[in-house]
């Protein structure tokens, strides 16, 4: 798990318990932009650390609705920590809120990572992003994206590309393993 493996920091330093849990019938890969995607669950792991209890447990769970040649990927990322009120939640979702920029959060983020995450997870068709959450109980955030499991074609042949601009195959059981390098801990 290597978006965990950039949070290893915090990870450690509050001895946040890691766990991953995918369905089977998740496909081992399917088309999709894998940087945006392990950005949403960079920005959703590191999240669920900074507001975890030392000691807490962090639950990252991958499902999937398969639908012919489509994948509904849902990852939920959810955590025991302070819980967010029905009316801030409402709120997460805009550009720099930070539901409590008080000394708990100095200095961390931007109140910029979940706007993020929502405008990435908007430009997929038929996609979700949202969270369920109880003050005092805990988080958890989730989105659904639509994922073409087989290469879509494009142009005729003549040597071009088999597989439409701007996209990239993504393995993803892999997607918590290979973040790339460079993902900070402060969103
Ligand atoms: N897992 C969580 N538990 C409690 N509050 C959260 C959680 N994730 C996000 N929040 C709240 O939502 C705000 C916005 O999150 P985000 O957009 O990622 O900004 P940042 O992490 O830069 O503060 C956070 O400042 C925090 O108040
Ligand atoms: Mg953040």
């Amino acid at each position: 798990m290597q978006v965990v493996a950039a949070l290893h920091g915090m990870v450690a330093a509050k001895s946040i318990h890691m766990v991953k849990n995918f369905a089977p019938n998740v496909p081992t890969t399917v088309i999709g932009d894998r940087y945006r995607v392990e950005h949403i669950i960079s920005n959703f792991v590191s999240n669920a650390c900074k507001f975890s209890p030392r000691g807490g447990e962090v639950v990252v769970s991958v499902t999937s609705r398969n639908a012919g040649a489509f994948a509904e990927v849902t990852v939920t990322v959810s955590d025991q920590g302070c819980g967010i009120s029905p009316e801030n939640q409402e709120k997460l979702f805009r550009n720099f809120v930070q539901i409590r920029p008080s000394a708990l959060q100095k200095g961390q983020g931007s109140g910029l990572g979940l706007a993020l995450c929502k405008a990435i997870v908007d430009l997929h068709e038929g996609s979700k992003i949202g969270v369920r959450s109880e003050e005092g109980r805990g988080s958890s955030f989730y989105f659904t994206i639509r994922f073409p499991v087989d290469a879509p074609r494009v142009g005729g042949g003549g040597g071009g590309a088999a597989y439409a601009p701007n996209t990239a195959t993504a393995t993803t059981a892999s997607l918590l393993r290979a973040a790339p390098s460079g993902y900070g801990t402060g969103r």
